[in-house]
């Protein structure tokens, strides 16, 4: 039976406090539980039609065939799909990545989220939304996050029926915001697959790592909910310093960092020192991401477009959570 084309979109998502680790790498169970927010300004769309005529699953992304290895993350979530739907047909997937230009931002968690959106729907299932949480978290860890907008926590869980993400506050009428460097609009050299894996084996700091993320949900959710920003600040900066410590720590040692990141994290702390309450958090990657007051927003942007040019200074706000076009 052909299917008519299902459309969804989903948002992207920055940790404030990281997963930096598999427990299991086939159920993509996380060694910790994670906490982010969903930003408005990225969000990847994405539409899945099953057709019995096809031979082959075929996937586009920004309009360019995928060949068989780069699809096969997107090919494993539509095989779980049409086991559960009890289907074998394959199907045609087109997505688009809307992330301004060369930004250099992570686009898996909004990818995974929209294709488990879209492609649930297509094949005829009717998933709760943890269960499109639980189903995005076979693509990539940090989609788990993004079926959900605002602040989102994501349960690590013992298997597969445990590890899912719930929202913590959706929407968010808090006047935050988050400001996006982009210092390097180049793929990051070390995946996040490939590095949290040599962190959990080599690192020695991995189970005070464990420790860390245990004590700043403990501390984070109770200061969100208190619009405490000078905690959410802190607890996320020092929680991304000490992921990145991951890396640095592993064998062989690796990092995301480069020059200009090490400089706009000097900025960061030069405008703090001048007032203006700022902190940073980065990912698998080189660019800096802002959090701060909406308040604030004229100095940060005035202070690294003068920096970096005005294009590489993006505003975000908190976004919504997955929907269905
Ligand atoms: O979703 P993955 O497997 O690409 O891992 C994401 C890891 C970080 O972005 C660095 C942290 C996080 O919690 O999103």
């Amino acid at each position: 039976m052909m299917t008519t084309a299902v459309t969804a979109r989903a948002h992207t998502n920055i940790a404030l406090v990281k997963y930096w680790g598999k427990a299991d790498a086939t159920l993509m169970l996380p060694q910790t539980s994670s906490l982010s927010l969903t930003l408005d300004q990225f969000y990847t769309d994405t539409t899945v039609a099953f057709d019995p005529t096809l031979t082959a699953d075929q996937v586009t992304v920004n309009q360019v065939r995928l060949d068989e290895h780069a699809s096969r993350k997107v090919r494993h979530v539509l095989d779980l799909v049409r086991a559960q739907a009890n289907r074998a047909d394959f199907a045609r997937v087109s997505s688009t990545n809307h992330v301004p230009m060369a930004a250099g931002l992570a686009s898996s968690a909004s990818a995974f989220a929209a294709l488990a959106g879209a492609a649930s729907r297509a094949a005829g299932l009717d998933l709760s939304s943890r269960d499109l949480s639980r189903l995005a978290r076979r693509g990539s860890g940090s989609a788990t996050r993004s079926i959900f907008g605002g602040f989102v926590e994501w349960h690590a869980g013992h298997d597969d029926a445990s590890s899912y993400a719930e929202p913590l506050i959706d929407p968010v009428t808090w006047p935050i915001a988050m400001v996006a460097l982009v210092l390097d609009p180049h793929r990051k050299k070390v995946s996040s697959r490939q590095g949290m894996q040599t962190s959990v084996v080599t690192s020695p700091y991995y189970p005070a790592w464990k420790q860390v993320v245990a004590h700043d949900l403990a501390v984070i959710k109770p200061a969100i909910l208190d619009q405490d920003f000078t905690t959410v600040g802190e607890i996320l900066e020092t929680n991304a310093m000490r992921m990145h410590a991951l890396t640095l720590s592993a064998n062989p040692a690796y990092s995301y960092f480069n020059g200009a990141t090490l400089q706009a994290m000097q900025t960061v702390r030069d405008l703090r020192a001048t007032g203006v309450a700022c902190y940073y958090t980065l990912d698998a990657g080189p660019n800096l991401k802002i959090f701060c007051q909406v308040a604030d927003l004229p100095a940060i942007t005035a202070r690294f477009r003068q920096d970096l040019g005005a294009e590489q200074v993006i505003v975000a706000h908190p976004g919504p959570g997955l929907s269905w076009r």
